[in-house]
């Protein structure tokens, strides 16, 4: 931690004085100190790429991760592909277990001070995923406008250096109310090449601190890129006890700062809001939320919007985890049924079981996931609270539970074959959205009636992307596929991928046409206490079609209510969902006008027949 002997006064003043004072009045008090004494406050930025929440490293610092944050969720262009993030295979020290990796650029923006500021890039090459190989790591880094790494090789680097882990280190100037900008650039000479970073660091560099070697570290009007030996350290160092605390002081003071400064910008952003509407700013948050919502179909990218919950806020609002909250359980621990925002707002509040590494990836995947997807038939993320060991996820509350519970097994109404089809729609909608509405293509991969929940109008809403995938759209669109190790339901898995470990949106596909059967059969895709030949749902609808007998298959309900054409026009589409071949799989897309078809046809059958 740099410390500043200097504005010792200053800090201790402040503090006391927030201590006493109301909130509010703790910001402009804070605000006018900063002004009269020209102070410029320490910026200490400390971010840990594809982690989520707040870390800790081993030296006892704080890291941010990058999923999810309000600050540092990276910055990447419309039309590239999306980065992913990942955990590193073997066990690595903070910030070296996490990172984010991409096929196109990416960027973080820092909210600094002017002046001079240290940045250090923390690297661990290593072979992430298969789609990510060690040796094809080949990028540019530049801070604002200024190169600092040209087509770097960072395995090389590190095979150079004998060394797994190492960290770069650059100072730059910034200019006063510009932010620092780092971009990271997948080298355009090389076809595979991608960028990755594991962890970043910015922290102004005081005018008097003394560097051990200051001809290497690069500044802002000099290209020539060569890093700094060592870390920067402080030159005032006569009297060691005086240093320890003033080095005490300045650190917790410049803690305080950069929290305060964090909650000023925030405050100030919300309360220049609320002049305009007339709101006050608490007030602000909810009205952004509830404008997200209303925009009809389209994707937002609203990490803005991704709460961050305290584990009190959690168990305050479930009586800590009480039972009779209990909504919904499974492998993934207990979903309870709350309110937030005294009471206002209902929410689902799923509690993941602690200690599961599987479950954990999953918990990322869902949050980077949703906290960028808005989508009338996508469920919601409100936020998230990740502190401890506890790993829970707050969505908007579902009213009608899940597709499933509506269809069999349950002591619900049978619904009609219109609310049925409604449903269908709404949730091919929501799938072709992830296929082809964000740019990159994304695979859910877990596709059943158990995760298309219904809201209270009735509306059907895709929800558990923890298994989800997103393939670089270029390649995913143009049908070359993602190999990766098999997941998903049993009785929904894609055979063809099954066998060939082979993701396309396709797998997808069949998942859907096998609810597409459920939905009209009211049975599970796979019942053992059964003959043989009707085991497996999609075999037996396929033989019942082919003998020309389509009427034992159909739900009992359904039987009378059903025009003929309809059925057929229905079954088509799901069998072609649930062909062998992904190739003979129609689009999702084609899967939803299909479906807007059939229930157009039972729609006009409907008034004909009232008007008879
Ligand atoms: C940094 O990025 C932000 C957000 O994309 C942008 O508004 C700003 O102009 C950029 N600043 C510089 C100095 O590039
Ligand atoms: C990076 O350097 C390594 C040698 O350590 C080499 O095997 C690899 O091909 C290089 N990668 C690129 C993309 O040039």
């Amino acid at each position: 931690m740099v410390s500043f002997s200097n504005n010792d006064a200053v800090f201790t003043m402040t503090i006391s004085l927030s201590l006493s004072s109301p909130f509010f009045f703790f910001f402009f008090q804070l605000l006018f100190t900063v002004r009269t004494t020209s102070f410029s406050p320490v910026d200490h930025f400390a971010v840990a790429c594809g982690n989520l929440g707040n870390i800790r490293s081993s030296d006892n610092r704080n890291w941010t991760g990058d999923i999810g944050s309000r600050i540092f969720s990276p910055i990447e262009p419309r039309n590239g592909l999306h980065s992913v993030v990942v955990n590193a295979s073997v066990r690595k020290t903070v910030p070296y277990g996490t990172a984010r990796l991409s096929y196109s650029e990416f960027s973080y923006s820092f909210p600094v001070t002017s002046g001079r500021k240290i940045i250090r890039f923390y690297f661990y090459p290593s072979s992430y995923d298969l789609n990510f190989l060690r040796s094809d790591s080949l990028f540019s880094v530049k801070a604002s406008s200024l190169p600092l790494l040209m087509d770097y090789n960072a395995s090389l680097a590190a095979d150079k250096a004998a060394e797994e882990t190492f960290f770069k280190e650059y100072v730059v100037t910034v200019d006063p109310g510009q932010r620092l900008n780092v971009t990271f650039m997948p080298s355009v000479s090389y076809e595979n090449a991608y960028a990755f970073i594991n962890g970043i660091e910015v922290f102004s560099s005081p005018t008097d601190l003394y560097y051990p070697n200051l001809d290497n570290i690069i500044t802002g009007s000099n290209p020539v890129s060569r890093p700094s030996p060592s870390l920067p350290s402080s030159k005032s160092s006569k009297n060691a006890k005086n240093t320890r605390v003033i080095f005490i002081v300045g650190g917790v003071a410049s803690g305080i700062v950069v929290l305060s400064l964090i909650l000023l910008l925030i405050f100030l952003r919300f309360a220049k809001g609320s002049v305009k509407e007339g709101k006050s700013w608490w007030g602000q948050k909810t009205v952004a939320m509830s404008k997200t919502r209303k925009t009809q179909g389209t994707s937002l990218l609203s990490s803005d919007l991704c709460r961050v919950f305290s584990i009190d806020e959690i168990r305050a609002a479930t009586n800590n985890f009480d039972d009779i909250f209990i909504i919904g359980f499974g492998g993934f621990g207990n979903v309870y049924k709350s309110y937030i925002d005294e009471g206002t707002i209902p929410v689902a509040i799923k509690r993941l079981k602690q200690g599961s590494q599987q479950g954990l990836q999953e918990f990322q995947t869902e949050i980077e996931m949703l906290s960028q997807l808005r989508h009338n038939h996508l469920v919601s993320l409100i936020g998230y609270c990740n502190e401890g060991n506890e790993m829970i996820l707050v969505y908007e509350f579902m009213a009608n539970g899940t597709l499933r519970e509506h269809l069999y097994n349950s002591d619900h109404h049978s619904l009609s074959w219109i609310q049925r089809l409604e449903i269908c729609i709404g949730a091919a909608r929501g799938i072709h959205y992830l296929h082809t509405g964000t740019k990159h293509a994304i695979i859910h991969r877990d596709i059943k009636s158990t995760n298309i929940l219904i809201d209270e109008k009735w509306m059907a809403k895709i929800s558990d992307f923890g298994l989800s995938k997103v393939g670089p759209s270029g390649i995913l669109r143009s049908n070359i596929n993602i190999s990766t190790v098999v997941k998903g339901s049993i009785g929904y898995l894609d055979p063809e991928y099954c066998m060939c470990q082979r993701l396309t949106e396709k797998s997808d596909v069949y998942s859907f046409g096998v609810v597409l059967l459920e939905v009209l059969c009211g049975r599970p895709p796979i019942l053992r206490a059964v003959e043989r030949q009707q085991q497996n749902l999609a075999e037996w609808v396929r033989r019942c079609v082919h003998e020309g007998e389509i009427g034992p298959a159909v739900d009992p309900f359904l039987r009378e209510s059903m025009r003929p054409d309809c059925i057929e026009a229905y079954i088509e589409i799901a069998l072609k969902c649930v062909a062998n071949d992904g190739n003979e799989r129609p689009a999702m897309g084609d899967v939803m006008l299909g479906l807007e078809f059939v229930l157009e046809m039972l729609r006009n059958e409907e008034e004909i027949s009232s008007d008879d």
